[in-house]
């Protein structure tokens, strides 16, 4: 074998030997359906010479160290099960069974369900919404230290930065607050596997005192999907946990198609990055400033980037005044100019962007936004109200990991109004729960749903037939 870093050169050259494989997947590297060969000949499993994730001792050792010593980490661990797969097992090795974690109301769903696996007792953070915007803002320092003096049995924090939406926290101040109580910050960094890699860009939080830090490096990074990091620094959070729940949540037979994508990432990010990031942060910022024509059409500040809290990764497209629904905007964008946004809320659309993209990418965005910004008219054609902000204080009366499991009914929404959800009601994407199981369906949230519902949004827990909209209770 050629002496190489790249797992897929390794791959590659391996598939073109004699050896025969005596040994899984079973396709044997052998074309018998569509599946495209050059795949299946770097489809191996933990065969001689190529190590094995779950005891890295070779190649893959050095890989993750190679990932490593790019983040700034103390130790990183290659992930085949997305960020989910890390979140599972940050939140699982910090905390006892029925251990206090303090968390971000928007934390992706794998942090609820690691709460439900290991019964802990969850607090939230409902950060404020951004001013002029329909979004939450990330949670800032101020709002976790009042958290914690109000709970002091709490182990361990869990934010997200950057949010769904670009948002980005004071991650520095906030692992000072949460370290003077002697306590470790998970980072669900899943949208900015790209920070903290080049110049102009915000730190990542590896190097800004967070303990545990994931990434996906299929969402901003040139990889494909599934593939993530885990990095753990200081000594809060014991090693030899974070690996057992790695054993217990991830295949014991990791893809090493997945793995060689996570390598190839890296290596790219090594080889172009200096002059990709840069290209991509100029660009961004032209684009902002065409967009700047655009009477209806509102988009977050540039100083917001400047100032390190917004992620250019992502666009976000306010309607303004047009009264135009978020979702209109996403459909015509995509009937209209064959451009696939990532999500649609109610009065803005996302679009993301990468070190990836070329000029293509902007062009046809500028113009889409500037020939639909021309044709609209003030009366628009969608909804003149906003969606209320979708981060409201839960009112908890039975804890979650309990609630997940009791009987239930199923019942019109209408009906439900003032009783405990048996499930999670999520706007998806991006996930985050409106309600949580075991808590009130209170008013605020009903409007919300309903709204959410007639802008014909995506929301999982919420079960229509005939007209009708129907949700578990307890
Ligand atoms: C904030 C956040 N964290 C974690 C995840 C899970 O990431 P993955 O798809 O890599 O498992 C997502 C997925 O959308 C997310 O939005």
């Amino acid at each position: 074998m050629t002496e190489t870093n790249s797992l897929f050169r390794q791959l590659h050259s391996y598939g073109e030997t004699d050896y025969y494989p005596y040994h899984m997947p079973g396709h044997k590297r052998r074309q018998l359906g569509e599946m495209p060969e050059q795949l299946l000949k770097a489809d191996i499993t933990e065969i001689d010479g190529f190590d094995n994730l779950h005891q890295p001792e070779g190649i893959l050792r050095r890989l993750q160290e190679s990932a490593n010593a790019l983040y700034g980490a103390q130790e990183t661990f290659y992930l085949i099960n997305g960020s989910t797969g890390g979140i599972l097992t940050a939140v699982s090795a910090a905390l006892p069974r029925g251990g206090h974690l303090l968390m971000a109301r928007d934390c992706h769903r794998s942090a609820y369900h690691a709460a439900y696996l290991r019964g802990l007792k969850l607090s939230y953070i409902c950060s404020e919404r951004v001013e002029g915007f329909e979004f939450h803002e990330a949670v800032t320092p101020a709002q976790v230290e009042r958290a914690l003096d109000s709970e002091p049995d709490i182990g361990a924090v869990l934010i997200v930065s950057p949010t769904y939406e670009g948002r980005i926290a004071d991650v520095e101040e906030i692992a000072r607050v949460v370290h003077s109580r002697g306590i470790p910050l998970l980072v669900d960094e899943a949208h900015g596997a790209h920070l903290g890699l080049a110049e102009g860009f915000s730190p990542g939080s590896c190097t800004l005192g967070a303990d545990i830090v994931i990434h996906s490096v299929h969402k901003t990074l040139p990889s494909v999907t599934q593939t993530a990091l885990l990095h753990l620094s200081g000594d809060l959070i014991d090693r030899e946990r974070i690996r057992r729940y790695l054993h217990i949540y991830q295949s014991s037979s990791p893809s090493y198609l997945l793995m060689a994508a996570i390598c190839d990432a890296m290596e790219i990010v090594e080889t172009q990055g200096r002059e990709r990031f840069a290209w991509f942060r100029q660009r961004y910022e032209r684009m902002l400033e065409r967009l700047k024509t655009c009477m209806h059409f509102r988009f977050v500040p540039w100083q917001d980037v400047e100032r390190c809290r917004q992620d250019i990764g992502k666009l976000v497209i306010h309607t303004g005044q047009s009264g135009l629904s978020g979702k209109w905007l996403y459909q015509t964008l995509l009937e209209r100019y064959h451009l696939q946004c990532e999500m649609a809320a109610g009065n803005y659309c996302l679009a993301m962007f990468t070190m990836a993209d070329g000029e293509e990418a902007y062009v046809r965005m500028e113009q889409a936004l500037l020939e639909l910004d021309g044709q609209l008219t003030q009366q628009g054609c969608g909804w003149q109200n906003e969606l209320e902000v979708y981060l409201p204080e839960p009112v908890i009366v039975y804890p979650m990991e309990q609630a997940w499991d009791m009987p239930c009914k199923t019942v019109k929404l209408s009906d439900a109004v003032g009783r405990p959800a048996a499930d999670f009601v999520n706007l998806y994407p991006p996930g985050i729960p409106l309600l949580v199981p075991g808590e009130v369906l209170t008013d605020s949230i009903y409007r919300q749903i309903t709204d959410a519902l007639n802008r014909k949004l995506s929301l999982q827990g919420v079960e229509e037939s005939d007209g009708e909209a129907f949700i578990k209770i307890l």
